[in-house]
């Protein structure tokens, strides 16, 4: 251990500095980054677990425990929240950036529970960034009071997790959020600025009650467990850019369908969770992004309201949703689920750049007599070329479909492209000419080994 060189106590920050590249030709290190193509529970951890066995650093650079990644690995099924799902790798380190939410109470339950089922010296590979945000207990509590009021004054609500995201973007953007650099810092000037936060909820929130002095007694504590991990976030991220050759890897929460500029808005979430968020919410460049790995599963699922127009209220969603074991990960509600929608993909791609997409859950599909695919959006008969931004509008799209035969064969033992049946093949390629994105991964089951590499 060194010296105290943040002023709050955090030690061990690496030294010295490096020399700061200019020229354009060295850019340094690229980053992979996974992104979900759809809305949320595409696969994300999974297709992360895949590639983290590679990588030395894995980080969360938006969201917060709104997330819900399964990684299933020797027949445990592990769910990851907050932690990047690369906290398996032994070898690899995991970084919470500075564009994540964080609700400790939550990172340490999740810690400690993962670490009952065999998950070790998870607190010894994390490394958390002074600049991310906090989430209050009382968030949580004024997440619930805001879906309440939205159902009294619309008829409706959002259908959050209620996890306080909405609430801690919302400090973080009005500039009075807290952030983990202040619970390190002068704990008195904490306490303050915590207390003017919780006034200014109760004067919004008359019903609020918050037990002040409890609270910051717990903050206080998780401080201290907290600190050891605690980096500057940006200049951790240039050394691992710029030093000797590193894998880092972005595991990107919730999806394009729930980013809060390009989702399906109002019913999204409160952060990017398109590219641009790989690099706000770690400091980075975007020259330093490399490859851009989409993840859509071989239908679609939502939790929480909002348009879906390939959505099937009938057995074929039920179907997919038991097959599926559609069932969210975060707040054990059933996942809405329809024909893929590759109005969707395409428009995530747009956004996205996306270099390879991981198709998922292929194995979903076995029992099927045919298919479906959305390709297009109608309206008032003729199609259109882009996703719409408006509700109202996107309620009344007609879906164009295609139709394939089903292959009424398991593919879960499948390991190879050969492996597949033609129906199968014939679908997966179908995707990857319509999204005009070459297809990487094909998902046929839920562990490790269940994926078919393509290239
Ligand atoms: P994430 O939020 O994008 O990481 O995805 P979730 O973990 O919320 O939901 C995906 C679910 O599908 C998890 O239960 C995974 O174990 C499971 N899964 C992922 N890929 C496959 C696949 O190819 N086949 C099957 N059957 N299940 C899969
Ligand atoms: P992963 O990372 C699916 C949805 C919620 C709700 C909306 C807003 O597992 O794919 P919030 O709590 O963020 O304010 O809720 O966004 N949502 C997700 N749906 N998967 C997720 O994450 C989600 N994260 C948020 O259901 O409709
Ligand atoms: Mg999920």
């Amino acid at each position: 251990s060194g010296s105290d060189i943040t002023g709050y106590g955090v030690t061990d920050m690496a030294m010295p500095l490096l020399e700061t590249k200019r020229s354009r030709n060295d850019v340094g290190n690229k980053v992979t980054v996974v992104l979900g193509a759809q809305w949320g529970d595409e696969g994300k951890g999974k297709v992360v677990d895949l590639l983290a066995t590679e990588a030395d650093v894995v980080c969360r650079c938006q969201g917060g425990n709104n997330a819900g990644h399964t990684v299933v690995v020797d027949g445990k099924e592990y769910d990851f929240h907050l932690l990047p799902s690369g906290i398996i790798n032994p070898k690899s380190i995991s970084l919470i950036g500075n564009g994540v939410v964080i609700h400790l109470p939550g990172l340490f339950e999740e810690g400690d529970k993962n670490e009952k089922k065999g998950l070790k010296g998870w607190e010894k590979r994390l490394i958390v960034s002074d600049r991310a945000h906090l989430v209050f207990d009382f968030y949580q509590i004024v997440d619930s009071l805001q879906e309440t009021e939205r159902q009294a004054q619309e008829g409706k609500n959002i259908g959050t997790t209620k996890k306080g995201i909405g609430p801690a973007y919302s400090s973080k953007a009005s500039r009075t959020g807290l952030r983990v650099c202040d619970l390190l810092g002068d704990f008195k000037d904490f306490s303050n600025r915590f207390k003017n936060i919780v006034q200014q909820y109760q004067s919004m929130y008359p019903s609020l009650t918050v037990d002040v002095e409890d609270q910051l007694k717990k903050l206080k504590e998780y401080a201290e467990r907290l600190r050891p991990m605690v980096r500057d976030g940006v200049y951790y991220m240039y050394e691992a850019l710029h030093g000797p050759p590193k894998k880092v890897l972005v595991e990107g929460a919730n999806a394009a369908l729930l980013d809060i500029d390009f989702g399906t808005y109002p019913f999204v979430t409160s952060s990017n969770c398109t590219v641009g968020g790989a690099c706000t919410g770690l400091g980075i460049p975007p020259l330093n992004i490399g490859d851009v790995f989409g993840v859509a599963k071989a239908y679609t699922t939502r939790v929480g309201i909002g348009a879906f127009p390939t959505e099937q209220l009938n057995v074929i969603g039920e179907l997919l949703q038991t097959r599926g074991h559609e069932v969210g990960v975060t707040t054990g509600r059933k996942r809405r689920c329809g024909w893929l929608d590759l109005v969707i993909v395409r428009y995530a791609h747009m956004i996205n750049g996306f270099t390879a997409i991981a198709l998922t859950k292929l194995d979903i599909l076995d029992v099927l007599d045919e298919i479906k695919v959305g390709v297009a959006y109608k309206l008032n008969g003729k199609r259109i070329p882009h996703f719409p931004a408006n509700m109202d509008v996107l309620h009344k799209v007609e879906v164009e479909y295609e139709t394939f035969p089903g292959w009424k064969t398991d593919t879960s033992a499948a390991r190879k492209w050969n492996d597949l049946p033609a129906k199968a093949q014939n679908y997966i390629r179908f995707i990857e000419n319509h999204i005009g994105v070459p297809i990487k991964w094909v998902g046929v089951g839920k562990s490790r080994e269940c994926m078919i590499q393509m290239f």
